[in-house]
């Protein structure tokens, strides 16, 4: 990651903290809400709407609430995830996962909390105009709930241990990881009042970017190592879920992300007279070859 750039990324951690300190009538779900945010986790979504801000040569501040309501919407749906009745998971971002420390009850509202949150966070920004930020709330919660991320997950879920065909598997990806990867340079293409062709473009990359990233999330569930991914690799297996590597092979599923990754740099080789996409390419290459 760029430096100049990461530290927006600590700037929406202390943005999203402050907010989570401020105003609560239960220690518990402020702390269980601040313990799975500490935890930590890569911060690609909020990196990915400075990174385009950057790319369309704003100024990277003007993401910080948008950037923010995502990686807590993102941390919600991670800690939902993980819940016995999903994909009973102990450990993420390399600590225990928050049901395991707060209990199931907590971890459930917690996860309910920072979903909540993230839309006061973004809907009181008055350094932005109201309409940009009702586009945003549009956007985001489109994509986090039922015709977005919410969706996904339940078709993940319902495909475990099933048949299903590739059509299928593409809609699992595109949708329970797809979209709260491309919420963040759609948010950043909304701040910049992008023109419609540019944006067309810019949106198919950021779909392929979202599949890139689960099929390389289901090639490290298999050989990754959990002191560098922070969770327990083998959960896919045992859970029976369709995946990239379950359909495909651990070779295959390499193979498929490769092609998406050609199909990515080719839409930004189309894109670079028009725009600098510099930051856009090495978050593709991050992405495709990444071991966190
Ligand atoms: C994990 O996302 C869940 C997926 C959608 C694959 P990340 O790999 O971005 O998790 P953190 O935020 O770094 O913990
Ligand atoms: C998760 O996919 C997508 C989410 C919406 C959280 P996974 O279930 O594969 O994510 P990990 O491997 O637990 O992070
Ligand atoms: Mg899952
Ligand atoms: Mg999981
Ligand atoms: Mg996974």
């Amino acid at each position: 990651m760029n430096k100049d750039l990461k530290q927006y990324n600590v700037k929406a951690e202390a943005l999203i903290l402050h907010h989570l300190k401020s105003g609560n009538v239960s220690e518990i779900i402020k702390d269980a809400s601040i313990y799975s945010i500490e935890a930590g986790g890569k911060r690609f979504r909020p990196y990915l709407v400075f990174a385009t801000l950057k790319s369309l040569g704003m100024d990277p501040n003007m993401g910080l609430s948008a950037a923010s309501a995502i990686e807590m919407i993102h941390t919600y749906s991670l800690i939902h995830d993980d819940l016995p009745a999903m994909d009973d998971d102990d450990y993420r971002r390399g600590k225990l996962t928050n049901h395991k420390v707060y209990g199931e009850a907590a971890a459930i509202l917690a996860g309910d909390n920072l979903l909540t949150e993230s839309f006061n966070v973004l809907s009181t920004d008055e350094t932005l105009p109201a309409d940009i930020r009702i586009q945003l709330v549009q956007v985001i919660s489109r994509a986090a709930g039922q015709s977005g991320m919410i969706g996904g997950q339940m078709l993940d879920i319902d495909a475990e241990g099933k048949k299903i065909t590739i059509d299928d598997l593409e809609m699992i990806h595109r949708h329970k990881t797809g979209k709260l990867i491309s919420a963040p340079i759609e948010s950043a293409l909304i701040i910049a009042s992008v023109a419609e062709e540019e944006k067309v473009q810019l949106l198919k990359f950021a779909e392929l970017l979202g599949i890139l990233f689960q099929i390389r999330d289901d090639i490290l569930d298999v050989e990754g190592d959990m002191s560098v991914t922070g969770k327990m690799a083998g959960s896919d297996a045992r859970k029976e879920k369709v995946t990239y590597v379950s359909t495909y092979g651990l070779d295959g599923a390499k193979d498929q992300l490769d092609l998406l990754r050609k199909y990515a740099e080719e839409i930004l080789a189309n894109l670079a007279s028009t725009l600098d996409t510099d930051e856009l390419h090495s978050i593709l290459q991050m992405f495709a070859i990444r071991e966190q």
